[in-house]
């Protein structure tokens, strides 16, 4: 008898349980955005009700993450009352073989980056199509000021990319969302460097400043751990 191939939400909750190994006992942690993540706080939550985790509270990215953790009981502390968090667990849209991403897939990219930035770890959970060679199969998000849009689509163009305003979505802080089809994106940390600058950009979905330090990627054989 053949064992059926697990599908690609099997593979998340999988990377998901993992990650719980990366979590220390006792201390608030960071805690990302999309239906990998809202794995990962039920599988936090069980471990805490099983006693096998003491999770005092965590950083949320989003208002979606922030529904789901307190739904579960575990409290939501304030971005701003934290000077360091030992981990930060979130999901990627790409991630390359030096833990470079794309994210904002899920619009949550703003808040994503500040959680990071105060992380000392980056635990990326992601299934295995998300490994990419290059960058920018998956289209750019980037966070902007909404009078500038136009003139970040200009910008965009004369990069070789194609920006389209994501329809129908706006931020948790209020701001649309560019998604730029077509970029090659081989040096990760000159172009997150680049597009920082232009004004009105919020923030890009290139986390190469904050890239993950370990990637648990769910793979057919399993979970494989990359060290970067
Ligand atoms: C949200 C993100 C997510 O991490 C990314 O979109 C991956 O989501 P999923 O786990 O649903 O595949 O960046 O802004």
């Amino acid at each position: 008898m053949t064992t059926p191939t697990p599908t690609q939400d099997q593979l998340k909750a999988l990377v998901a349980d993992a990650a719980l190994a990366h979590v220390p006992s006792g201390q608030v942690i960071g805690v990302g955005t999309g239906s990998t993540v809202d794995l990962f706080i039920d599988a936090l939550a069980a471990a805490v009700a099983a006693g096998r985790l003491q999770v005092p509270g965590a950083v949320s990215s989003s208002e979606r993450s922030t529904r789901r953790l307190q739904g579960h009981g575990i409290a939501v502390v304030e971005a701003a009352t934290v000077e360091r968090l030992a981990v930060y667990v979130d999901g990627a849209d790409e991630i390359d073989r030096h833990g470079h991403m794309i994210k904002g897939g899920g619009a949550a990219l703003t808040r994503e980056k500040i959680v990071a930035d105060l992380a000392a770890r980056f635990v990326c959970i992601a299934d295995a199509s998300k490994l990419v060679d290059v960058l920018g199969r998956f289209p750019l998000p980037v966070e902007a000021v909404a009078m500038a849009v136009p003139q970040l689509v200009r910008r965009f163009a004369a990069l070789g990319g194609r920006a389209v305003p994501r329809e129908g979505v706006l931020t948790d802080n209020g701001h649309p969302i560019l998604d730029v089809h077509g970029l090659r994106i081989a040096d990760p940390l000159a172009m997150e460097t680049e597009i920082n600058q232009w004004p009105g950009v919020l923030t890009v979905g290139i986390f190469a400043r904050h890239r993950a330090q370990v990637c648990l990627l769910g793979t057919l054989q399993g979970v494989q751990t990359l060290v970067f």
